[in-house]
């Protein structure tokens, strides 16, 4: 390929309408984000190229005249993502799956920025297949006004992944804690509104969607104010605290007609579709279990985060950080690792299994068991949290029209030697399919004959059985063609693909189009209830019978 310089300079020179240029600039930005992300790797001398358009794009983008918003919009946005992919301006922090706290990073991965950067660049076409043309044509009516209410470690990511889906304005922040409030600003601007009372954002008319990323015990009240107040709502997963708070949520969203999309991003990704797309094409036979876990081995895994130094009452309000939950003292290691504690948190079934039962919903079209089962225990992290380190959950799933009986096994182990992992078993009648970072199928055909166990026998018996066996089985040479084929297949995502960016993508085109969100919040119940009941199963140390369809808790 020549120089990127070169033929820019070129294009100026011949280019004799601003059109000419956008085209050109749009291209440049395009090819020099690919370049960009090849820099990531090793060739420096790709990145001086990249930077080189970066430079004149810079120049050139405030000369050209005639421009409309969208084009400059595009144009812009375009820029500052491949400024951020060089690092030449200031980037986000780097979104680790259910990993909120940042793990001893306080700058954004220069490479998965690079890498996120190439999705941009058309490398990676089914990712961007993922996304809706609705946020590709902005125009300024089309803005749409975010605010944040959570501003801890996901709300951050939120808000995030929301700003770069283009058109998104984060205007306002609201959090009871003021550290956060002051770092929102730091982060995005001081021309943020913010506020300690949530109910301040939902008063502003100038205000289109929120994202909720508050500890799980105000996800009900907040979403169901926010809907009321006219406002579309992205709520973080699990939707609700308690099975009883689902029905209120849903029947707040039918009311008032909002768009609602809960917060379980797998639901939008490409590695999910894929494997929805085998599972539903037989890639593995008849379906007959499933298995799934998220184990981890280290303290911010267990939910060991960070407690800020100068949490006092002047700072937090601490008051509406319990909201309904039992009236305590200040104590800030409740707020700031709410995970552990039943009063705020939902666990390991509520932060984590919901996560996979969101994700083989999708993949299977499943619904909701109608039995569940959980056990555990608390082995290592006894910190004073009121929940299990431990947990295994087992459901019945029935048959439906989308697909045969199976069972579902699930498990979090926050106490593994080795470490993090987590990922899914799809047992089908003739193969496996397991998903974690991408996809694969493993299948070993059946024997074509079954084989026998004749040797305790007597000799004439074995002789009678074998000479009525080799009838029905003649005996064949093995040669090269008997070899049976494995039929091993695998699926990656293309590095740096965000699911979480596409879920983010899903929902603003929702609020653009008045169309269906990926995860209502019937969707978002199904998965929520039998995580939660869970819990119920645990505690109360029984059996809980769930109507999927209905979403009611029968005994
Ligand atoms: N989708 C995912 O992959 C994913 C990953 C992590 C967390 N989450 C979810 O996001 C939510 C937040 O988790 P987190 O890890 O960011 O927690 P966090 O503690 O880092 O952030 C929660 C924030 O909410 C604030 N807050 C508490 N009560 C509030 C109120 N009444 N009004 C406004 N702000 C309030 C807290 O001060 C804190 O800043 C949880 O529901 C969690 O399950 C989802």
């Amino acid at each position: 390929m020549g120089s990127i310089v070169d033929f820019c300079k070129l294009a100026e020179l011949r280019a004799r309408t601003d059109r000419d240029l956008v085209r050109i600039l749009t291209a440049d930005l395009d090819r020099s984000l690919a370049l960009a992300n090849v820099a990531a790797g090793k060739h420096s001398v790709f990145r001086a190229e990249a930077e080189a358009v970066y430079k004149r794009a810079q120049t050139l983008l405030p000369k050209l005249s005639g421009l409309t918003t969208e084009q400059r919009t595009e144009l812009e946005a375009k820029l500052k993502e491949l400024g951020m992919a060089l690092d030449l301006v200031p980037g986000t922090m780097d979104l680790e799956p259910e990993t909120p706290v940042l793990r001893g990073r306080i700058t954004m991965s220069t490479r998965r920025h690079f890498l996120q950067a190439s999705t941009f660049a058309g490398l990676a076409a089914s990712a961007l297949a993922a996304q809706d043309d609705a946020d590709k044509k902005i125009s300024p009516n089309d803005r749409i006004r975010v605010a944040l209410i959570g501003a801890g470690g996901m709300g951050t990511g939120d808000a995030e992944a929301s700003q770069k889906v283009p058109g998104v304005e984060l205007v306002a922040v609201s959090d009871i804690y003021e550290g956060r409030l002051t770092r929102a600003k730091e982060r995005w601007g001081n021309q943020l509104f913010t506020t300690r009372d949530y109910r301040e954002v939902l008063a502003r008319s100038d205000i289109d969607a929120v994202l909720i990323a508050t500890p799980d015990h105000w996800h009900a009240k907040i979403a169901t104010d926010a809907m009321n107040a006219g406002k579309d709502v992205y709520c973080e997963k699990p939707m609700v605290q308690h099975v009883d708070d689902g029905a209120g949520v849903v029947a707040t969203q039918k009311k008032t007609g909002r768009i609602m999309q809960v917060g379980s991003q797998r639901v939008s990704s490409i590695v999910y579709k894929k494997a929805q797309e085998l599972m539903n094409a037989g890639a593995i036979g008849e379906l007959n279990m499933v298995e799934a876990w998220w184990d981890r081995n280290d303290a911010i895994g267990a939910w060991e985060y960070s407690i800020p130094p100068d949490a006092s009452p002047q700072n937090i309000d601490w008051d509406r950080f319990l909201g309904r939950a039992p009236k305590v003292p200040f104590e800030p290691v409740r707020l700031f690792r709410w995970r552990n504690y039943r009063d705020y948190g939902t666990g390991v079934a509520g932060d984590l299994f919901v996560h996979l039962f969101s994700g083989m919903h999708f993949i299977t079209g499943a619904i909701g068991p109608t039995r569940v089962f959980a056990t555990g225990g608390l082995r290592f992290w006894k910190d004073g949290r009121d929940v299990p380190d431990v947990f295994m959950g087992l459901y019945d799933y029935p048959a439906t029209d989308r697909h045969p009986a199976f069972n579902l096994a699930l498990r979090v182990n926050f106490v593994s030697g080795a470490g993090e992992s987590s990922g899914f078993r799809f047992v089908g009648t003739e193969g496996i399919m397991t998903v974690d970072g991408g996809v694969s199928i493993a299948k070993t055909p059946r024997e074509t004959e079954p084989g026998y166990t004749i040797d305790t026998f007597p000799k004439a018996v074995q002789e009678e059985f074998l000479a009525a066996y080799q009838k029905k089985y003649p005996p064949q040479t093995p040669n090269a063609d008997s070899m049976r084929p494995m039929q091993d297949e695998k699926f990656h995502a293309p590095h740096g693909y965000s699911d979480h960016q596409d879920h983010h993508r899903n929902f603003i085109a929702a609020v653009r189009s008045r169309k269906p969100v990926v995860e209502d919040p019937v969707f978002g119940f199904r998965a929520a209830g039998p995580a939660l009941l869970s819990n119920v199963s645990y505690f109360e140390q029984r059996l809980c019978i769930w109507d999927p369809e209905t979403m009611t808790l029968k005994s």
